[in-house]
C-alpha cells in the first residue's frame, strides 16, 4: 500500500425504503424493497471490496414539506417509505463477517437506555462490527410521530445529544470487561462486584443502569456522526469515531473542514487520527471517459426536467416549502430552518434549478474507474485523507458492481485502499491507518 491509503464507507441513501423502482437498472425495486436481500447483496459486495462500512440512512415520518402535503412524495417514493434500520442491521451482520453494519438511529426518538440496549445486542450479534449513526431528527413531523408538538431547536437537539451520548457510554461501561466469569465450580455466572450501577440523572435524561447485557465486544460502537453547523461539528468532533460530510467547496472546501474537525477535536483532548472524515461522493462511472461523461450529461438532463425531485429532499431536510419559490430566482437568505442548516446554507443565493445540478459531495467524479481512481487520489493528497462515503440515491446492484468490481480494484492497484481486513472488529479496521 502507499503511504497514504484511504477508507471507503457507503451511505445507504433512502434508508430500508424503495430504490430507484421506476429506472432502467432497478430490478423489481417497486414490489421487492421490502426483501432484505438488496441489502444483503450490497452488504456482501462491499465487504469483498473491502469497505470499512455500510450505513443504513433513516427518518420516520411521512414528508410533507413540498407543496404542503404528502402528495408528490408518496407518489416518486422519495424518503418514504423506510422500515426499521435496526430490524434489518441484524440480519446483514449475521451475513457478513467484516464490513461494519451502521444502523441510523435518532436521539430525539429513542430513549438512551433502549438504544443502548439494542446496539449493545447488535455489537456481540455481529461480533463487534456495530456502528451508530448519531442523527438529531430535522423535522417536526418526526417528533409529532412520538408525541411531542414539535422538535426542539436546532442547538438545544446538539446539547441533548452530547448528554445523550455521555449516559449511553455510562451505560455501556457499566459492565466491566471481564465481569462475566462463566465458572462452574465457583458457581460464579458473572461478578456481581464488577457490574455498576449507573444512576445518571442530567438535564434532559435520566437513567439507572446497570444496562441488562454483558459488556460488548467493541464495548461502544463505532460512532458516525454528520453535523455541519457550527454546533454540529462540535458535538461530532467531540464523539464521532468517522465524520460523513456533505460539504461543498471543492478540494479547498475539503480540506478546510477536516482540518477544522482535525483541531476540534484536538481541542476536546482526542488523537485527530481517531476521527476519520470521509466525504461524500458519487462517482459517474462508464468504459470510456466519454461514455461517463455522456451518463453525468444525462443524470443532470433529468434533474433539470425534473426539478421537483430535488425539491423534495431540500424542503424536506429544511421544513421550507421549495413549491413557493420561482426555479429560476435566487433563493432569499431569510430563509431560516431548524433541520439542515448546512444544505440550506449552500442553497442561498443560487436559484433552485442551479442548486439541483450539483452533485452529491464536493468533488464530482466522472470517468473510467481507473480515471476516477487517479482523480480521488489527487483530491485525498489534497485534502490530507481519511477517505469517502460513497452514496447514489438510485441505488441499483448494476451500480454497486461498477463500484465494487471496477472502481474499487482501480484504487486497489493504486494502493490507495486496503485488499484485506487485517482485523476482526470494525473500530480496529477503521483505526488501522
Ligand atoms: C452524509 C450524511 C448522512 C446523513 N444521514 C442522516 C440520516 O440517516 N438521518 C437523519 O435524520 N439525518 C441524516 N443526516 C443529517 C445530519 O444528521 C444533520 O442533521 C445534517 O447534516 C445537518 O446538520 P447541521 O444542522 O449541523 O448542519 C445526514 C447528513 C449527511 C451529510
Amino acid at each position: 500500500m502507499s503511504a497514504k491509503p484511504f477508507h471507503l464507507a457507503w451511505f445507504g441513501a433512502g434508508g430500508f425504503g424503495v430504490k430507484s423502482w421506476n429506472k432502467t437498472w432497478s430490478g423489481n425495486g417497486g414490489e421487492d424493497w421490502t426483501d432484505p436481500q438488496l441489502w444483503i447483496d450490497t452488504a456482501r459486495a462491499l465487504e469483498r471490496a473491502c469497505f470499512d462500512y455500510i450505513i443504513i440512512e433513516d427518518s420516520s415520518y411521512v414528508p410533507d414539506a413540498y407543496g404542503g402535503n404528502s402528495k408528490a412524495y408518496l407518489a416518486s417514493a422519495t424518503a418514504t417509505p423506510k422500515l426499521d434500520p435496526t430490524v434489518l442491521a441484524p440480519v446483514m451482520a449475521h451475513l457478513t463477517d467484516r464490513i461494519g453494519i451502521v444502523p441510523t438511529l435518532s436521539i430525539t426518538e429513542y430513549h438512551p437506555y433502549m438504544l443502548a440496549r439494542k446496539i449493545n445486542t447488535l455489537d456481540h450479534m455481529s461480533k463487534g462490527r456495530t456502528g451508530w449513526n448519531v442523527v438529531t431528527s430535522s423535522s417536526h413531523r418526526a417528533a409529532q410521530n412520538y408525541g411531542k408538538d414539535l422538535l426542539e431547536e436546532h442547538d438545544l437537539r446538539y446539547d441533548m445529544a452530547d448528554e445523550f451520548f455521555d449516559l449511553a457510554c455510562r451505560l455501556w461501561d457499566s459492565w466491566d470487561a471481564d465481569a462475566v466469569v462463566n465458572d462452574r465450580e465457583l458457581g460464579m455466572w458473572a461478578d456481581f462486584e464488577k457490574v455498576h450501577l449507573v444512576n445518571f440523572e442530567g438535564k434532559f435524561y435520566k437513567s439507572r443502569g446497570p444496562l441488562n447485557g454483558s459488556r460488548s465486544p467493541q464495548g461502544h460502537p463505532v460512532f458516525t456522526q454528520a453535523g455541519g453547523s457550527p454546533r454540529g461539528t462540535a458535538f461530532a468532533s467531540r464523539t464521532a469515531n468517522s465524520i460523513i460530510s456533505g460539504v461543498e467547496g471543492g478540494v479547498e472546501g475539503m480540506k478546510k473542514f477536516r482540518d477544522d474537525i482535525r483541531a476540534q477535536a484536538t481541542g476536546w483532548g482526542r488523537d485527530p487520527d481517531d476521527c476519520k472524515v470521509l466525504f461524500m461522493a458519487s462517482p459517474v462511472l462508464g468504459e470510456t471517459d466519454a461514455e461517463a461523461q455522456e451518463k453525468r450529461a444525462r443524470q443532470k438532463a433529468f434533474s433539470e426536467s425534473h426539478p421537483e425531485l430535488g425539491l423534495l429532499h431540500l424542503s424536506r431536510h429544511s421544513g421550507i416549502d421549495f413549491s413557493q419559490f420561482p426555479i429560476d430566482e435566487p433563493i432569499p437568505d431569510t430563509a431560516k430552518t431548524n433541520g439542515h442548516q448546512q444544505m440550506l446554507a449552500q442553497a442561498i443565493g443560487k436559484t433552485p434549478r442551479e442548486f439541483l445540478q450539483k452533485t452529491q459531495g464536493a468533488v464530482e467524479f466522472v470517468g473510467t474507474p481507473d480515471t476516477v481512481a487517479a482523480q480521488m487520489d489527487e483530491v485525498m493528497q489534497e485534502v490530507g485523507g481519511d477517505g469517502f462515503l460513497i452514496s447514489n440515491f438510485d441505488l441499483n446492484r448494476r451500480y454497486i458492481s461498477e463500484v465494487t468490481d471496477g472502481l474499487v480494484p482501480a484504487l486497489q492497484h493504486r494502493g490507495l485502499v486496503r485488499t484485506e481486513y487485517a482485523h476482526e472488529t470494525f473500530r480496529d479496521n477503521l483505526l488501522e491507518f
